[in-house]
């Protein structure tokens, strides 16, 4: 997924545009551009790498004029050099844009323009948009016919803007997220909140299959058919404000110390009151997500089967469309996401909804699609979460099915959250022995994480964060199954993740370590309980049996993190990868 971003108003658009781009550059960080209108004239600047670095390197913010746009890439067509990179123009250089989403027909349009003489430049499927805009406005010379017969040809999930030469901005979405801010004599469009929110608090969520214009007149939205939108402006909560390091070095250490509050604050009574009423009402039950939020999903089914004899089963997003019928009519689907916006779970929501499915979303963005998409929400309330690997977003997303799962067995579990706080503030103070064990990671190519119950998502959950930061082969293994093939892995060049706290897993998976202990492998086991058997032992706190898991993953997301520094990774922005992937 991309970043875009607009700006009409009475202050240079350029130095704006970049600021914008910074907060959300972890949308995708391959390049960034921006254009803006001068002396009725497009000025444009764009280069391979991050904000900063090209911001330094071609100065982005020097662009002259009022009214702009920016981008920032997350490849999905074409290499990652200059000539891909947006904004892209049309051949007369009068219009230019920027796109996040995929125009699934992009070819044959490409090639009918070809056939009427258009050339192109770059390999990506924005750069037809921009030529098709060009030729609608010359057959029309309007802005809005123009928007709407383009609209009208493209098939896929895309949000745009475009600047036409004489300043005016306009944009269209369908399926990809466009916020509107609203400013003082001045307007924004943007991807996310957070590409005005150091500007205004006042937004315009936009509807699906909605464009807007932005002139001299002000502000316009229509539907794809031309009918004028009323619009409501909306304030941006203040939490969402929140996206500074503070004197932290990266993102992820801040969100990964934030944990003890974010915990206390995982969703509001009245929201979860709301969805276990859904949940004991529901015939068949669900659950979904992708990434981090599908290893949150794998936790309830052990969950409420083992606290509230209720039977939910976990179902990666981006599989659903290949058994559709694996959802019954009148079922109920739980969707966890951090953003809102990941194209799987929206597909998933979509698939759902056609068996008549009630949906009960767990997400963070409560302006997101998938919160409009959704019968009730429980929100995260963990704040922005701008490191790419979700940290605080994971142990929130855990917090909320265990308040869920107490509700629903009438109190049996009485998690004492402020004890969970103040075990994971305890486990967050053992930097020093992390730090030291991630240099001795430095090397290595393959681990893998071991765990039985309730700690197997955990297991794959500290496998998906280290492959995330570290780019090591990692793999997170159910116990039972080591020796049904992964045993083969072992020897003196492994290291094995066990996480193996005091409770009615522990005997079997110490069992499962000695196994890898006799092939020669090396152990770090994560227990409150000491064993000769570990190589390396990371302690945590003794607790409720049933709440490890919101402690376990703690010390491994700071393994992660420290792994990344010693490997010179960039913790925040890990290659290849993007906040959320709002295409398929
Ligand atoms: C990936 C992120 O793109 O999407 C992961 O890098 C995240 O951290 C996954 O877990 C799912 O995102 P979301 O927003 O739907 O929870």
């Amino acid at each position: 997924m991309c970043s875009i971003i607009g700006y009409y108003g009475k202050n240079l658009a350029a130095p704006i545009l970049v600021k914008g781009l910074e907060k959300m550059e972890y949308r995708g960080y391959d390049s960034v551009g921006v254009a803006t209108k001068s002396e009725n004239k497009i000025m444009l600047k764009k280069g391979v790498g991050k904000v900063i670095q090209v911001n330094e390197s071609v100065h982005l913010d020097d662009l002259p004029g009022i009214s702009g746009i920016g981008h920032t890439r997350w490849a999905t067509h074409g290499k990652v050099t200059d000539i891909n990179a947006h904004p892209h123009t049309s051949n007369s250089g009068k219009i230019a844009i920027v796109h996040n989403g995929i125009i699934e027909n992009y070819n044959e349009l490409k090639e009918k323009l070809v056939s009427e003489g258009f050339k192109f430049q770059s390999e990506t499927d924005t750069e037809v948009i921009a030529n098709l805009i060009q030729q609608n406005f010359e057959k029309t010379s309007n802005v809005k016919q123009t928007m709407m017969e383009t609209v009208s040809m493209l098939k896929g999930h895309y949000a745009f803007v475009v600047i036409f030469e004489n300043g005016t901005l306009a944009a269209a979405r369908f399926h990809e997220p466009l916020i509107v801010g609203v400013g003082k004599n001045s307007h924004y469009l943007s991807s996310d909140v957070l590409g005005f929110i150091e500007r205004t608090d006042d937004a315009i969520y936009i509807d699906n299959e909605d464009f807007v214009l932005v002139d001299d007149t002000g502000l316009n939205i229509y539907n794809f058919d031309g009918t004028s939108v009323k619009h409501q402006i909306t304030k941006v909560s203040k939490e969402f404000a929140d996206v500074y390091k503070g004197d932290y070095a990266h993102f992820t250490l801040k969100e990964i110390s934030e944990q003890p509050e974010t915990i206390l604050r995982a969703g509001n009574d009245t929201q979860i009151d709301e969805i276990v009423r859904h949940i004991e009402d529901s015939k068949t039950l669900y659950i979904t997500g992708s990434g981090t939020s599908y290893n949150a999903s794998r936790i309830s089914k052990y969950l409420m089967s083992k606290f509230a004899k209720l039977k939910i089963e976990p179902i990666i997003s981006s599989e659903l469309p290949f058994a559709p019928d694996s959802i019954e009519n009148d079922s109920t689907l739980v969707v966890i996401s951090q953003s809102g916006e990941s194209a799987d779970i929206l597909e998933a929501v979509q698939i759902a909804r056609q068996s008549n499915a009630k949906i009960l979303s767990i997400v963070n963005h409560l302006n997101s699609s998938l919160s409009q998409e959704s019968d009730v929400v429980v929100g995260l309330n963990c704040g922005p979460e701008i490191g790419v690997a979700a940290t605080k977003s994971f142990t929130s997303q855990l917090a909320i099915l265990y308040k869920i799962t107490d509700r629903l067995c009438n109190g049996c579990m009485k998690p004492d959250w402020n004890n969970v706080s103040k075990s994971v503030s305890k486990t967050l103070e053992n930097h020093s022995q992390i730090k030291k064990l991630a240099k001795t990671l430095k090397d290595i190519t393959d681990i893998y994480v071991l765990g039985r119950g309730l700690h197997f998502p955990i297991a794959k959950e500290a496998a998906l964060k280290l492959k995330e930061l570290t780019y090591i082969h990692a793999e997170g293994i159910p116990g039972g199954e080591l020796k049904h093939g992964p045993l083969a892995l072992m020897d003196e060049n492994v290291f094995v993740i066990i996480i193996n706290p005091d409770d009615s897993t522990y005997s079997d998976t110490l069992t499962s370590a000695n196994e890898i202990k006799a092939r020669g492998a090396k152990i770090i086991g994560i227990s409150d309980k000491k064993s000769d058997i570990y190589d390396y032992w990371i302690e945590i706190p003794r607790i409720d049996e049933s709440l490890y898991p919101l402690l376990e993953i703690i010390p491994i997301q700071l393994l992660a993190y420290y792994s990344a520094l010693e490997k010179d990774t960039d913790p925040d922005y890990p290659r290849n990868l993007a906040k959320s992937v709002t295409v398929k």
